[in-house]
């Protein structure tokens, strides 16, 4: 089955790939492919705000934006999945080509700008969702919204009820003034009104904030602080950079955001500097460029409480992720941590 899977990939590296991508996707839902179910041990399962996550190895938003392949996705070995983003209306995003390999560099550079169907697709998807899976959601706002404060408070409102957690996501680069929203005043009042939908909803969920990769210390400061005061109950590092260092694909030029390895240390610099800020008030969720076991566990050391990948899944397939869930319960065994609470921010 991997030997398919490896030549189902190669043929789909050929493609465009958004295409390829969508592809994917309803390979996936065919239910060929091998997949693990849930993967746990006593050492990998952790609490994430309040959350029972059987491992620490989540999706990244992003790749099942309409949650059309919930079901494969389920039992790929993950221990939680965020979906989305997910804009109010439905959305059709940036004109293609809008998504590019950077082969040479295992990234992708995409500027898809909240492609979507919207939230009343996203809510009759999530109420017939399979059961046992941490689920979350991406907040995103339309591109022609005059407020996004309300746009995330209305897809909160509305997918709420179905959902074990809400991102509030300041960090997507392709949506015109969406990172603004992260200087110290505009991000305050985003919280608080984002916080106040979530009192609203029957069973208040947590809600988690993204934030991007390209920010200096002193923002990553304020954001600790302004989401400490709030009651935000995860910070999600990071999004996709609009950096392009080290990069040879011939695509390395495209606009958009940078994802994949070559996001792995920038991600983790700015996951270790919230840490030393949060002081461990704040859990984290380490994303950007992780590949393997040991970069899962390097983005922990740094002080992670849970993880999250995307790009590598691209290059790697499904696969992937039970390697990566199986070689960080390995390593924490090797390096005698009992639990993953144990490793969070002992130093890389
Ligand atoms: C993303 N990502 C993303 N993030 C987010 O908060 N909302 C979104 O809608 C999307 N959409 C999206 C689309 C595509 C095509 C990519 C490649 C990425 C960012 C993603 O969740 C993650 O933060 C980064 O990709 C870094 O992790 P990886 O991919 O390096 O593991």
């Amino acid at each position: 089955m991997r030997f398919l899977e490896q030549a189902g990939m190669a043929a789909l590296r050929r493609m465009d790939a958004e295409t390829a991508h969508g592809l994917a996707l309803r390979a996936a839902n065919t239910g060929l492919a091998r997949l693990p179910g849930t993967i746990t041990s006593p050492r990998l399962r952790v609490k994430l705000a309040g959350l029972d996550l059987p491992n620490p190895v989540g999706l990244a938003a992003g790749m099942d934006k309409n949650a059309e392949a919930l079901r494969p996705l389920s039992r790929a070995g993950f221990g939680f999945l965020e979906l989305g983003a997910t804009t109010p209306r439905p959305q059709p995003g940036n004109p293609r080509p809008r998504l590019f390999r950077l082969i040479e560099d295992r990234a992708v550079i995409n500027r898809m700008g909240f492609n979507n169907a919207g939230m009343e697709a996203m809510a009759a998807r999530l109420a017939t969702r399979p059961h046992g899976m941490v689920t979350g959601l991406n907040l995103g706002a339309n591109k022609d919204s005059p407020d996004y404060a309300t746009d995330f408070e209305a897809v909160l409102a509305r997918c709420g009820p179905d959902l074990d957690f809400a991102t509030i996501n300041v960090s997507s680069p392709n949506t015109e003034r969406l990172r603004d929203l992260q200087g110290k005043a505009a991000l305050a009042a985003l919280l608080g009104r984002v916080l106040d939908a979530r009192a609203g909803l029957a069973r208040p969920i947590p809600v988690f904030l993204k934030i991007a990769p390209d920010l200096s210390d002193g923002d990553i400061a304020d954001i600790a602080e302004v989401a400490g005061d709030a009651g935000i109950d995860a910070i999600i590092a990071t999004n996709t950079t609009l950096a392009r260092e080290g990069l040879t694909g011939p695509n390395a030029a495209q606009a958009g955001g940078l994802s994949g390895a070559p996001l792995f240390e920038r991600s983790t610099a700015v996951l270790a500097r919230l840490h030393d800020e949060c002081g461990g008030r704040i859990p984290l969720i380490g994303v950007g460029g992780i590949g393997s076991g040991e970069q899962a566990y390097d983005k922990i050391r740094a002080g992670a409480t849970a993880v999250q990948l995307y790009t590598a899944l691209v290059y790697g397939g499904l696969s992937l992720v039970e390697r990566v869930v199986r070689d960080l319960d390995a390593l924490l065994e090797r390096d005698g941590f009992l639990t993953v609470a144990e490793a969070v921010g002992v130093g890389r």
